[in-house]
């Protein structure tokens, strides 16, 4: 089989392909063959050697696949070998072939394409976490949407339009806005121009029910600030952390410094929430990601969905998929197409 190596910390050069002998599954597990994977913002930050969780280089990275099960491990008894699926992979991802448990596995109707299959796991889990299970939307809320043209940006947007009745406040570079606006964002703000007096200005002075930020650092501040009483901040990313394709440390001891300090009593008396959410820290709990990616298969059946995927780009071509990725151009989900 052949993956894709980070061999060392560094910009995209450090990506390279490698032969590897194909697995055979053990039991309990299957073995899938993979025609799409995901790209994420964590795989780059993985690569620069800004996240902590990912294995040490030479690595293989990747949280989400879809594909065939071409083989399968004695006792498996939910999975046969041709099922089309999606599945979440804690690593290993990037690959030609790939060997995982079924728990977060998932047979995928015929009208998927793999292209959207492998665009729903990450993306599609965080938003649906953290809007209808950390800090419930409902409608006549108002929520602002940080980095609402990534993957987890857009994923949120169709989550919201099926919860009804949100005002969206969404924020990425002007380009794009068209898109949020067909994806059902009230009010597109400049990602690349100030925020805090336009929400204020949108919302009235009240400011928002919700933020979802991933940006980190002072953003979380300025979010918390916005928070209309009994609002609620989710923090889920530090985007700001990653500003060039190598790692940085002044610019990592900076972000440090501009991280807001919250302490019980002061959000008691401010009626407002602030909560973490990390996909990657909640792998074991299967019941609750089981129960979430079965809400999303749900939703695709009723149409909610519609996975807006920016590029299919060979693994063989990894390089151009990190730059596209890291440099703000992707709008939507990057994939990699695993068997080229
Ligand atoms: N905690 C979790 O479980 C979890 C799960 C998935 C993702 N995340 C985090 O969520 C964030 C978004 O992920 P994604 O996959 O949706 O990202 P993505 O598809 O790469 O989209 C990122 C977009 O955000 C905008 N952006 C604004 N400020 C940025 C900055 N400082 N650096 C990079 N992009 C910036 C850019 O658009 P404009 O230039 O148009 O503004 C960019 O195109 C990442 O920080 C990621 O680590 C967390």
């Amino acid at each position: 089989m052949r993956v894709l190596v980070n061999a060392r910390h560094g910009g995209p050069e450090v990506l390279v392909v490698e032969e590897r002998p194909t697995p055979t599954p053990p039991a309990g597990k299957v073995r899938l063959r993979v025609e799409r994977s995901g790209l994420n913002f964590a795989d780059v930050a993985a690569r620069v050697g800004l996240y902590p969780d990912a294995p040490k280089p030479p690595m293989v990275l990747g949280y989400e696949v879809a594909g065939v099960v071409d083989e399968v491990g004695q006792g498996v008894t939910e999975l046969a070998q041709g099922d089309r699926v999606l599945a979440l992979t804690h690593f290993g991802g990037h690959a030609s072939h790939v060997v995982v448990t079924p728990t977060l596995v998932r047979r995928i109707p015929a009208a998927m394409s793999f292209d959207a299959a492998a665009a729903i796991p990450v993306n599609y889990l965080t938003a649906l976490h953290m809007l209808r299970y950390v800090a419930p939307v409902q409608p006549g809320m108002s929520v602002l949407l940080q980095m609402a043209a990534g993957g987890v940006g857009l994923a949120a947007l169709e989550i919201l339009k099926a919860i009804g009745g949100v005002t969206v406040l969404a924020r990425a570079s002007t380009a794009k806005h068209a898109l949020l606006q067909q994806k059902g964002a009230t009010h597109c703000l400049d990602s690349r121009a100030p925020y805090v007096d336009e929400v204020r200005a949108l919302t009235g002075g009240r400011g928002v029910d919700r933020v979802i930020d991933a940006l980190g650092g002072a953003d979380w501040k300025r979010g918390y600030e916005l928070l209309a009483p009994a609002g609620h901040l989710v923090c889920f990313g530090w985007a700001n952390m990653v500003p060039g394709t190598t790692r940085q440390p002044l610019h990592v001891a900076r972000e440090f410094l501009r991280l807001p300090l919250f302490n019980p009593m002061q959000l008691m008396s401010a009626n407002k929430a602030v909560s973490g959410v990390n996909l990657g820290h909640l792998w074991t709990e299967a019941k609750l990601m089981g129960g979430h990616l079965d809400a999303l298969l749900e939703l695709f059946s009723r149409g909610a969905l519609a996975p807006h995927v920016d590029s299919v780009i060979p693994l063989s071509d990894a390089k151009r998929a990190h730059e596209r990725l890291q440099s703000r151009a992707s709008v939507g989900k990057v994939l990699f197409d695993c068997q080229a």
